[in-house]
């Protein structure tokens, strides 16, 4: 049995985990589509109102029940819940909140590994030719249906066998020697690529246009419920909500730290990639050097934009080969520290909860994503990657955010024999800031509401 649990060596390296782990194919991708397809510009209003109401007070909630959970020597909710609530229920609610890194692990991994091949055809300037040769289309095919072949061993498999081992080394080396300094190295690299790519964008003759194209506000747009529904969904998406992530890293800080800045400061490193970065590169360029509209933006979703527009409209650029090594090396970066993120909590219930030593854990927990990874690889053509991010990227996330903001509102520290959750007090324990009343109103009321408003619409919407 581990005698003692690792902390952060600094409060920089969590907030920069955090931020890492936050920071994901969510902001480089999701968010321009999910912006340019809803309201554009308009969108900014809900995604703010949502990050206020929902993100800020959701990721202070989360962080504080891991700082919390940590103290009880557990970094996943199954153990901390049983002890929290006192039930029996307790840890069977808890073990629900492991479901999301379970679902979303299966398949990450595999789309961090095309992005990693990309980087490379990129960077040995096949990406390139390919794209000359306007067969760009049928080489992502080729490439993900093992045609593709590095000598005889299929490509897909080769990067993807680099790209798990990459994520399983720095989880191997721990919290602080592992995925601290894995993100203390990459944050920088990624934000100084990701501004070179803006500049990029921002020198291109006519940007203007498409700049408009993705921030030109209409405002009627605001009466559609589904805006509010999708920046509500973004916000939890892009703040790595309700997946366990952010309460495992907060199980790792110290009894005092500082959580109420920490989270405050990841969550504004967040907005600041997602707004700035993310709605600056992908829809204006499409839109500007290849002529795209906003429905083809959309039609394309993630992997048409990330794997077949991107190269295309880099290929038409000056010194397309060096942009598009950037691209996709910014994009691997940002997989590989969500990625990490992921696989933590799993190490942490392992660790904490079934008492398994670190290396077995590891062990334990590659072979599980091993299975699940082929298991949805195989069901790609059938949709099991959409049907895997839906139940474990999107439904849980809102269903656990609710959980989490009841524990703390009301369950907290009840067992003491008090009359209120002790959830603020703990949240305010060893914080630089005092937390505004104003945002105690919106915790206790607004944001549990709105969460159920969330559920019963997502309900009634169908999905988002
Ligand atoms: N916040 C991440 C993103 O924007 C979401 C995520 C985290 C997804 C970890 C998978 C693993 O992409």
């Amino acid at each position: 049995m581990s005698t003692s649990r690792e902390n952060w060596s600094s409060k920089l390296g969590v907030i920069l985990a955090v931020a890492g782990s936050a920071v994901g194919l969510g902001n480089f991708l999701r968010f321009p589509v999910q912006a340019a397809t809803n309201g554009g510009g308009t969108f900014i209003i809900p995604y703010l109102i949502a990050f206020l109401i929902l993100g800020i007070p959701l990721s202070w909630i989360e962080w504080t029940l891991g700082r919390y959970a940590g103290i009880l020597r557990h970094g996943t909710s199954p153990s901390a819940y049983d002890k929290i609530i006192d039930r029996p229920w307790g840890k069977y609610l808890g073990s629900l909140g492991l479901l999301p890194p379970l679902f979303i692990i299966c398949y990450y991994v595999f789309i961090e590994s095309w992005i990693l091949a990309f980087a490379w055809y990129s960077l040995t300037g096949k990406l390139m030719a390919v794209v000359q040769a306007g067969e760009i289309t049928q080489f992502f095919g080729n490439f993900i249906s093992l045609q593709e072949k590095i000598g005889s061993i299929p490509a897909a498999i080769f990067f993807f066998a680099i790209t798990f081992i990459c994520n399983m080394v720095v989880i191997l080396l721990g919290v602080r020697k592992g995925i601290e300094r894995a993100n203390k190295i990459s944050m920088p690299i990624l934000v100084i690529m990701g501004i070179i790519l803006v500049i990029r964008v921002l020198t291109l003759p006519d940007i203007s246009h498409g700049l408009a194209f993705m921030w030109n506000p209409d405002f009627s747009a605001l009466l559609n419920p589904k805006i509010w529904l999708a920046a509500a969904g973004q916000v939890f998406f892009t703040m790595s909500l309700g997946m366990g992530i952010v309460f495992c890293y907060a199980s790792y800080t110290k009894r005092h730290d500082d959580i109420a800045l920490s989270s405050l400061s990841a969550g504004s490193a967040n907005a600041f990639a997602e707004i700035i970065l993310g709605g600056t590169i992908v829809i204006p360029l499409a839109v500007i050097v290849i002529g795209s509209n906003i429905e083809e933006c959309a039609k394309m979703g993630t992997f048409g934009l990330a794997f077949q527009s991107m190269p295309l409209v880099f290929g038409k650029l000056p010194l397309g080969s060096l942009f598009m090594t950037i691209w996709f090396t910014m994009l691997f970066i940002a997989g590989v520290t969500s990625a990490i993120s992921i696989i933590q909590p799993l190490i942490s219930f392992c660790e904490d909860d079934l008492k398994i030593s670190h290396k077995n854990s590891v062990l334990t927990v590659g072979t599980v994503s091993l299975i699940g990874g082929i298991i949805a690889i195989a069901g790609l053509a059938a949709g099991a990657v959409e049907e895997l991010d839906f139940w474990g990227g999107s439904f849980f996330l809102v269903v656990l955010g609710a959980v989490q903001a009841l524990i703390f509102t009301i369950i907290l520290g009840k067992k003491r024999h008090r009359r209120d959750s002790i959830g603020f007090e703990l949240l305010n324990d060893g914080s630089a800031i005092r937390l505004p009343k104003f945002f105690r109103i919106i915790i206790r009321f607004v944001c549990p509401a709105a969460l159920i408003l969330l559920l019963v619409a997502w309900i009634v919407h169908d999905g988002w």
